[in-house]
């Protein structure tokens, strides 16, 4: 299956699909065959040992890089390094990379792009739930700082994603839940239908769901459409900040909790029970009950595993609320596929995070 992202002249195609991986060699060989320049592909090692045959596909025609996945990677020291071997390869204006991983090889690797001789053109190629759902779409690139995360970065899209659904296959379950949470926050923001089929699982939804093709089409499709329509995240309501749907909480959680502790999509999730519990004390959706329901179904913590304090916390909220001009503004849900942004008083935010911090 394929899509469209609709950005004019940046537009570019998602396919989707077990095999994938083989229609985006095609894509990236005939570049080659078309322009002779060098192709490079910065790939995640996990990923290169589990598919050897694939990691010698794509050498016949690239340079491969590997690198570890894992937030360390999403460092300047990598991507210092990175830009020297890119120049030490010859790679030139001409030149395009692979990102062949999760969502920090694609981060990385796509502000390499971004950057290097004023910038390249780059693919991704998503072997994490998340990267396929979420980080591969949209053209957001950066790397982190120790000052916060993805403060340093770009917008640059890629020429094109592959989302091979077979590499799902050996994601760590801890992982693969991990990307559900954004594909749960997609179905919350804007599609009903794919809300209901999660919550309608028998048992847990796993890599071998029949819905999960079906799931990851509707998530890429929501986050095209979103980005097609503010790519910048400019609107002044709504728009692209719409992605954030429990984001402010699950920022707030990963800081608190001292990064590591939980993986981003398990604070994702508690975020968006969070979100659903604030909208239901502004008088919007009375969703909690169905929300964490459905997160249960896919295997993602609906509650804090040790309390966090309080002051810390609602520090972390307003440092990421500052970045954004200071007021609290957050994403609420209206009703199950349709949320919407408001500035909300801080005090009924410190009553929902009180609930949840115990
Ligand atoms: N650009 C965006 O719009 C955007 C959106 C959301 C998240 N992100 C970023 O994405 C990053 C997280 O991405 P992630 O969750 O994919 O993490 P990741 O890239 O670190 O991958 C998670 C782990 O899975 C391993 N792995 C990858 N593919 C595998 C496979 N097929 N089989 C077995 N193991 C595999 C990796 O080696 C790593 O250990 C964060 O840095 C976050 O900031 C970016």
């Amino acid at each position: 299956m394929k899509l469209s992202v609709n950005l004019a002249e940046r537009s570019y195609t998602i396919t989707i699909a077990a095999g994938a991986f083989a229609a985006g060699l095609e894509a990236v060989k005939e570049r080659k065959a078309n322009n002779k320049s060098k192709i490079v592909c910065v790939a995640d090692a996990a990923v290169l040992s589990l598919n050897p045959d694939k990691a010698a596909s794509i050498g016949e025609f690239a340079d491969i890089i590997p690198v570890e996945g894992g937030e360390g990677s999403k460092c300047f020291e990598k991507f210092a390094q990175l830009s020297s071997e890119l120049a030490l390869r010859g790679a030139d204006r001409k030149s395009a990379l692979v990102a062949w991983g999760g969502g920090v090889v694609g981060d990385l690797t796509g502000y390499l792009a971004a950057s290097y001789m004023r910038g390249i053109e780059f693919y991704q190629m998503p072997t994490t739930l998340l990267a396929m759902v979420d980080s591969s779409v949209g053209g957001k690139t950066g790397i982190n700082i120790p000052e916060g995360k993805n403060l340093v970065g770009a917008f640059h899209q890629p020429i094109g994603v592959f989302a091979d659904i077979d590499f799902l296959k050996t994601l760590p379950p801890r992982e693969f839940a991990a990307g559900m949470a954004e594909v749960v926050k997609c179905a919350l923001i804007g599609d009903f239908e794919l809300f209901s089929a999660i919550k309608a699982t028998k048992g847990t939804f796993n890599p071998e769901s029949p819905y999960l093709p079906e799931a990851i089409r509707r998530s890429c499709a929501l986050k095209a459409r979103v980005v097609s329509a503010d790519e910048r995240e400019s609107a002044a309501s709504g728009g692209r900040a719409l992605l954030n749907l429990g984001h402010t909480f699950a920022h707030a959680i990963e800081k608190t909790s001292g990064f590591g502790a939980y993986l981003h999509g398990e604070a994702v999730a508690i975020g968006l029970v969070m979100a659903a519990q604030l909208s239901a004390d502004l008088g919007y959706a009375n969703v909690r009950a169905e929300v964490e329901e459905t997160l249960k179904k896919c295997a993602l913590p609906v509650r804090l595993s040790a309390r966090l304090p309080m002051d810390d916390f609602m520090e972390a909220i307003s440092h990421d609320k500052k970045n954004a001009g200071g007021a609290l503004k957050f994403v609420l849900i209206d009703r199950i596929g349709k949320a919407f942004t408001q500035v909300v008083e801080r005090e009924k935010v410190v009553r929902v995070v009180s609930e949840f911090l115990g």
